[in-house]
């Protein structure tokens, strides 16, 4: 390699490791905006979740709840890329230090949602509305189980 080359070389190094750091420093900027990201979305599966809840008071129909159901385990898989390190504190977060503490229980607990939110949404295609009231009742438990460790008042 020529030297001129190695500089080169060198200095494209230096700049790619600046834009690394800049990247990865704290910036609070981006750590509210997640954060703000997450609780909308929090928002969003619940309004999801009642819109399930007036299904099955009313009896069906069934496959109304496909939808909603779909779109909360949707958001399930989303739950742990909006929790970064970084996002604990800031904006006005109630996410427990467990959430990165623990973060296997945590992604368990996300994926726990997904998994029953599916299967609410199989009930609902099944036409069956006391498999929906009772895949309803898991989901509803599995968004408790997890406040109950990783969320605060
Ligand atoms: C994997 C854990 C987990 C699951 C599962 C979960 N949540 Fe949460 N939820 C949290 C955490 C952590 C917060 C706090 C987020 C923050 O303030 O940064 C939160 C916040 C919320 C909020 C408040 C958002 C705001 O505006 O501040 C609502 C509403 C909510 N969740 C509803 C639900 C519903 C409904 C379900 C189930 C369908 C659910 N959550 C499932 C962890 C979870």
């Amino acid at each position: 390699m020529k030297l001129t080359t190695r500089i080169g070389a060198a200095c494209a190094l230096a700049l790619t490791l600046a834009a690394g750091i800049a990247a990865y420093g704290p910036d609070a900027r981006a750590q509210t905006d997640v954060i703000e990201q997450r609780q909308d979305g929090f928002q969003a599966i619940r309004k999801q979740l009642g819109a399930v809840k007036s299904t099955v008071e009313s009896g069906g129909p069934a496959d109304a709840v496909v939808a909603p159901a779909e779109a909360i385990a949707a958001y399930a898989a989303r739950i742990p890329g909006l929790f970064p390190q970084g996002s604990e504190t800031g904006g006005d977060t109630k996410a427990l230090a467990t959430v990165w503490s623990d973060r296997t229980g945590f992604e368990a607990h996300a994926s726990d949602l997904e998994t029953k939110a599916l299967a609410l949404a199989e009930a609902g295609r099944s036409g069956d509305m006391a498999a929906v009231g009772a895949a309803f009742g898991a989901v509803g438990k599995s968004c408790g189980a997890c406040h109950q460790d990783y969320r605060g008042k």
